[in-house]
């Protein structure tokens, strides 16, 4: 019989100590460390049994010299949606496992059904969260019906494998990691253990068999998939679902894939009868307004490959109680700071007293460095009291000293802001390298300064 052992292992990394600790020795996360139980094997015939990964794996690889083995040519499985092909880089490898993470209810396990019932080929869909009636009304409501599509309640990692080699499926879908559970293990679904011994199995699975298989994962508060580097590391692909649940749009992103570029997103919208997928984000992003309003200003942004039109806004007001507020939805607060700090040295604008709130529309987060000059005149304009009208739009980085910096991939941006109708756009000045700026319709201007952007712009 096995003995019952007690280790802590990390949630964060999977990292175990036979001791609780407050720091992680390897990811160096906080108070990550829980308790967990193993069974030890005893007997020999437990620990031949735990080398070949708890069973069922008989199979003896041997080493092979590189040229005799014989690459996967197998095709990819193009997905009826657009968007999810973008972001695995042109459909799903078979053999791939793929990690979909998100916060309970952003729409991970509506996308994947989704994609379940439209694909024309046959899927295992593996849930432990809902039951088969659950899953039958929200089929309804997406509104597909297939009878390629099968429907397993199961939580049993090896039940379901078994299901799975006997099926044969073109796809299988885990609906969700934390909720499967091995027998060979002791601990309760969703541990460290139990996470790292099923996403293992399912790896081996998908290898041996061919078969592709999606893993739902659900992510903690603080953004991370739970145990986010045990997982990342088995996977061949991890995409992060997200998004405001307030707003209506999500955005799918690649943050590793083995078999394509992490630049990609896609972007779709909840609805009543499932997700839809946008391929035009620019034209939803940009807030419809016919009067133009001080405080906001149109960044043209890229997201991975595509140029977006974002819309940033501002208000700067004074401050009332004691220390002045700064707060950013959708933007890093710390970047916020360093805006608001050129803006009062390079510039004199007075931000001291004044609480300042930011805010990039559609609830969507933005990295791409380009927003900065967009963001700084919304601030402005916020504190002049001043519109920007409605069709300019900017792209640049600002720097410490002020200076305005070149981004990439500028003609895509300008070409963009062309396309929807806007008259001018600003760019930095050192961004005109290879531009043929008479080619485009729209007119660019460019700036070298902070400074500068307020002449341009307001006087
Ligand atoms: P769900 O896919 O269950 O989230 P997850 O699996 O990530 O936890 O999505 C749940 C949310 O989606 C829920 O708040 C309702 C909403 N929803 C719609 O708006 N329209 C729909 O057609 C469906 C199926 C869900
Ligand atoms: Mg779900």
């Amino acid at each position: 019989m096995a003995k019952i052992k007690k280790i802590y292992a990390c949630t964060n990394c999977g990292a175990t100590s036979s001791k609780w600790e407050g720091k992680c020795p390897s990811c160096e996360e906080w108070n990550t460390f829980v308790e967990e139980i193993v069974s030890k094997p005893t007997t020999q015939e437990e620990k031949k049994l735990a080398w070949k990964g708890g069973g069922g794996n008989n199979k003896n690889p041997k080493p092979i010299a590189l040229p005799d083995i014989v690459a996967n040519n197998r095709p990819r499985l193009v997905t009826p949606d657009g968007e999810l092909n973008r972001v695995l880089g042109g459909g799903i490898v078979s053999g791939s496992l793929v990690l979909i993470g998100g916060q309970p209810g952003i729409g991970k396990s509506t996308l994947l059904l989704q994609v379940a019932l439209k694909i024309p080929a046959k899927i295992l869909y593996v849930s432990g969260e809902e039951s088969d009636g659950q899953i039958k009304m929200r089929a309804e409501r997406i509104g597909g019906q297939t009878s390629n599509c099968f429907i397993l309640t199961e939580t049993n990692i090896t039940k379901i494998l078994n299901h799975g080699k006997e099926m044969k499926p073109d796809l299988m879908i885990i609906d969700s990691i934390q909720t499967l559970a091995s027998p060979y293990i002791d601990s309760t679904p969703g541990s460290v253990s139990q996470v790292r011994e099923c996403a293992g199995e399912l790896q081996r699975f998908a290898k041996e068999e061919y078969i592709p298989v999606f893993i739902i994962g659900h992510i903690t508060k603080e953004g991370s998939i739970a145990g986010p580097k045990l997982l990342e590391h088995i996977v061949d692909a991890v995409l992060q679902f997200e998004g405001d649940r307030n707003y209506t749009y999500r955005i799918l992103r690649t943050i590793k894939n083995r078999f394509g570029s992490t630049d990609e997103m896609g972007i779709y919208e909840m609805q009543a009868n499932g997700l839809r997928e946008v391929s035009n984000p620019s034209e939803i992003l940009l807030s419809q307004k016919d009067e133009e309003l001080s405080g906001s200003a149109v960044c043209a942004t890229m997201e991975g490959m595509r140029p977006m039109l974002i819309e940033t806004q501002a208000l700067v007001s004074t401050a009332v109680y004691g220390n002045p507020q700064r707060s950013a939805t959708g933007f890093d607060l710390r970047r916020l700071s360093m805006l608001l700090a050129v803006l009062e040295k390079r510039c004199g604008f007075q931000y001291g007293q004044q609480d300042v709130f930011l805010n990039i529309a559609g609830g969507i987060k933005v990295d791409d460095p380009a927003i900065d000059l967009a963001i700084v005149s919304a601030l402005i304009s916020s504190l002049e009291d001043i519109a920007i009208p409605n069709d300019i739009c900017f792209a640049g980085e600002v720097g410490l000293s002020g200076e305005i910096r070149s981004v990439n991939r500028i003609d895509q941006r300008i070409q963009e802001a062309d396309r929807l109708g806007f008259k001018q756009i600003f760019i930095s000045k050192y961004n005109t390298k290879g531009l043929d700026i008479d080619r485009y319709g729209i007119e660019i201007i460019t700036i070298g300064k902070i400074e500068e952007l307020y002449r341009v712009l307001f006087e």
